[in-house]
Parts: structure tokens; C-alpha cells; sequence
């Protein structure tokens, strides 16, 4: 009796064990889930390409904004990434944009434009804004924005505002806007994003997170795109970086990659 009940429970055991390896042989069949759909309003922009890039990279799925797709697809020739075309300015060429969106990286800009009505009220502020909006209402998970070190220089007589069309003073009216918006944001402030070819290669420098708008115009505060994009795409995933407004650069003497283990939990919350 007891002889036939062990070799039942074998039996049993081994059915068993067959059956989690068959399972576990399907699981393995099955695509790899990408991590979630990821809007990138200025998707073709000179930061927002590296992050449609990184996102790809990363398994997550983006889908770029631009004004022109043609002209966002021809810059990356090789890729086959969705585009869609709207104007940020107008909420009414957005409102179908965010089907199953999950999360948005905001890299819009309105910098080098010379195209007429593209400006930093327009777009830093005014686009900012309508992608903040239809992002509450469509009850994304998350939100990283782009805006820039400086962005508290309130004074519109400060030679970078005269030069830029109260540039700061619209970036921050943009960031006011998320951070009451109710959902969970990250405000990332780059430093100066122009470098020159000597300056550095992406991924060879440590990157700084700093807070108190203390950086700009400071020589050694520049940061390559390519490591911009790195900190906005690793902000969606790290629950440290919910809510939080910092300044980042590189710089050759803190360790390359730190920032990616301590660097959003060490920073303070937004208050
Ligand atoms: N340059 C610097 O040193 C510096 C320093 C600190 C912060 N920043 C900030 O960093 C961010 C990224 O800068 P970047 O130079 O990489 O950007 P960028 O190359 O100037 O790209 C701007 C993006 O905005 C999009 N855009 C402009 N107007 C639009 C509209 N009406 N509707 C939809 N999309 C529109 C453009 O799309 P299409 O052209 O495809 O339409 C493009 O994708 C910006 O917020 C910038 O202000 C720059």
C-alpha cells in the first residue's frame, strides 16, 4: 500500500514537472513583450531621434510627432519607426494621437526655427501645454519633459531672454504646467546641448544631476544629445525619478554610468 502510494506520488511529481517544463518551453516561444508605447512629441528633432533610437533599443515602442513625416523619415532612412503628423499648437491635430499610449518624452523645441510662428510662447509653452493636457486626459502613466538649465531666469531683460524670445521665461511657464498638471512628470534641464567636435564623445563622460538651476552659463556645463536621450528614456522605468526638476551636464571626473544607479534617488522632490 504504501509502496503504490510513493510510486503515485512519483508519478504525480513527475507529470508535474513535465508539465512546468512544456510550460516554461512555450513561454520561451513567445515574443519579447515590448515595456510599453512611448510618445515622443519633437521625435524627430536632434534629441528626439536618439530617443526613438534608445526607446527601440530598450523594447519599448515609440511613436515620434513631427510636423513633416516625410521629412522625419528621411532622417533616419534605415528605421521604420511610426510617425505622425500634427502641429502642438493645434490640440485639435492631436486628439487621436495617444490611442494606447503609455508614457511621453516631450523633446519639442522651438530653438533654431525660423519657420513663422514657431516660438517659444508657441511651442515651449503653448505646445508644451496641449501635450500636457491631452496627457492627463488620456491617463498616461508617466511624463518626461525636456526643458533647460536656466529655465528660473525670470528677468526678460537677461541677455539670453532679449536673444531668444523670453526662451526661459516660456520653458518655465511649461514646466509650471506639468508639475500641476496631476500626473507623475520628470523635468529634465540640460545644460548647453551645442557642442563643438572637441568637446566629447557620447557615453565616455559621467553625468551630473543637479537642482537649484545653478548651471547655466557655466563653461563646463554641456551635456551631447545622445546622453540627454540616455536620461530621458532611464526616468519612464526608475520610480525615483517621479516628480522631481533637476539640471543635468557631463563631466569627465564622476564615474561614467553612476547616474544610472543613484543618480534620480538621490535627487529631492519637487515641493
Ligand atoms: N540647444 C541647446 O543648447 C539647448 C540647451 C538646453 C535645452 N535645450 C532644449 O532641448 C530640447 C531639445 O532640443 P533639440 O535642439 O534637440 O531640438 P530640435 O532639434 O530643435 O527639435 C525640435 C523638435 O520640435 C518639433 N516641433 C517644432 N515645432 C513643432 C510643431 N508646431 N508641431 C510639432 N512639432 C514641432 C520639431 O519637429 P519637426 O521639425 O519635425 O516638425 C522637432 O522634432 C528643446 O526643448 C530645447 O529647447 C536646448
Amino acid at each position: 500500500m504504501g509502496r503504490s502510494l510513493d510510486r503515485r506520488a512519483f508519478l504525480l511529481s513527475s507529470l508535474l514537472a513535465s508539465m512546468n517544463l512544456s510550460h516554461a518551453k512555450a513561454m520561451e516561444k513567445l515574443p519579447r513583450r515590448k515595456k510599453g508605447k512611448v510618445l515622443v512629441a519633437g521625435g524627430s528633432g536632434q534629441t528626439g531621434l536618439h530617443i526613438m533610437r534608445i526607446l527601440d533599443e530598450n523594447r519599448y515602442t515609440p511613436l515620434g510627432l513631427t510636423t513633416n513625416v516625410a521629412r522625419a523619415q528621411s532622417k533616419v532612412p534605415d528605421k521604420e519607426y511610426d510617425w505622425l503628423a500634427v502641429d502642438v499648437r493645434d490640440v485639435a491635430t492631436m486628439l487621436n494621437v495617444f490611442k494606447g499610449v503609455d508614457y511621453v518624452i516631450c523633446a519639442l523645441g522651438s530653438g533654431r526655427s525660423t519657420r513663422a510662428g514657431i516660438t517659444p510662447e508657441t511651442i515651449d509653452y503653448g505646445g508644451v501645454k496641449n501635450v500636457v493636457d491631452l496627457a492627463v486626459q488620456n491617463e498616461i502613466k508617466h511624463f518626461v519633459l525636456i526643458s533647460s538649465a536656466g529655465a528660473t531666469i525670470s528677468d526678460p531683460e537677461h541677455y539670453f531672454n532679449r536673444l531668444s524670445g523670453n526662451s526661459f521665461i516660456w520653458k518655465f511657464k511649461g514646466e509650471e504646467h506639468l508639475r500641476v498638471s496631476g500626473l507623475t512628470y520628470t523635468i529634465i534641464r540640460p545644460g548647453n546641448l551645442n557642442l563643438k567636435d572637441k568637446d566629447y564623445e557620447p557615453g565616455t563622460r559621467g553625468i551630473v544631476f543637479d537642482q537649484g538651476d545653478r548651471i547655466f552659463g557655466a563653461d563646463n556645463a554641456l551635456i551631447h544629445r545622445v546622453d540627454l536621450a540616455e536620461v530621458c528614456v532611464a526616468a519612464l522605468a526608475d520610480s525615483n525619478s517621479r516628480n522631481k526638476t533637476f539640471e543635468v551636464y557631463a563631466d569627465q571626473n564622476s564615474p561614467l554610468n553612476a547616474w544610472r544607479e543613484s543618480g534620480f534617488r538621490e535627487l529631492k522632490p519637487d515641493t
